[in-house]
């Protein structure tokens, strides 16, 4: 995928786009899924900010002690559904610096970036609400169960993007704690750059399980199960929302949204 290793310690590895020095990826062995996840923040006085809410919430949380590369200071504290959640400052704020690759290794048909993470909860309304009450996140789309009000999937944002994580419940979460993890999405240029990563996955013999396709949420994007087991989403187009924009409620089967590509293929991961 062309990410650059920029560590390697304690059986870790850390892997960036290269276009600043902050790693997106920290991989080990031991099973799939989801360890913690982290989302970085501007600074210590936005730190504080944040630590007041968690505060205000009655929500336990902890100085991080044993920093991975590149994080200035870092809390961690669990989500409802036990995920543990890290917010970071890093050494390197030049973020997206998409001219000026910081890594010479970095190959131009890597992601740009990290995009979103979408993961599997027992509870969404109570990982949702976490998320906007305590962090400040936004919901920008709604997916309800047919004939009930259940929410099977939320989309929440933190900024102009519509996807920041994506929160999936019902048959989808039937999964062990293992898995926590649907997928993780990366953030491409634009449906060229994607053909060219498609281009050197098909070439490593790793078929794609969907796509590419324009998704409901407006996306395009394919997905793909890397060979330690976990599912990876490329993704380009993604919309852009205002921070007032109203959540939009869809009910499968009733949207209207523009939506191609190729049906899912029976899936490949473990
Ligand atoms: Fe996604």
């Amino acid at each position: 995928m062309g990410l650059v290793e920029i560590s390697r310690q304690n059986g870790v590895s850390y892997l960036g786009c290269g276009l600043d020095r902050n790693f997106d990826l920290a991989l080990s062995e031991g099973g799939t899924g989801l360890d913690h996840f982290a989302m970085r923040v501007d600074g210590e006085n936005e730190l504080e900010i944040y630590k007041k809410r968690l505060m205000k919430y009655n929500v336990k949380f902890g100085d991080k002690r044993n920093l991975e590369p590149c994080i200035k200071s870092a809390i961690s504290f669990k989500l409802p559904s036990g995920i543990p959640m890290e917010l970071v400052t890093v050494e390197d704020n030049t973020y997206q610096r998409v001219n000026v690759p910081a890594y010479n290794l970095r190959s131009p048909i890597a992601p740009l970036d990290a995009d979103h993470m979408s993961i599997l909860v027992p509870d969404v309304l109570a990982e949702t609400n976490f998320l906007c009450d305590v962090l400040g996140f936004k919901i920008s789309d709604i997916i309800q169960a047919p004939n009930t009000n259940q929410w099977m999937i939320a989309f929440l944002r933190m900024g102009i993007l519509k996807n920041d994580i994506v929160i999936n419940g019902g048959q989808l979460a039937q999964i062990s704690n293992a898995r926590q993890l649907h997928h993780l999405a990366w953030t491409m240029s634009n449906s060229e750059h994607m053909k060219f990563l498609i281009d050197r996955i098909n070439w490593s013999g790793t078929p794609l399980e969907y796509g590419p396709a324009r998704q409901g949420v407006g996306n395009i994007s394919a997905y793909f199960w890397e060979p330690g087991g976990n599912r990876f989403e490329i993704s380009t187009e993604m919309p852009t929302l205002n921070s007032d924009t109203r959540t939009k409620f869809i009910v499968p089967g009733f949207d209207k949204t523009a939506s191609w590509g190729s049906p899912a293929r029976a899936s490949t991961g473990s």
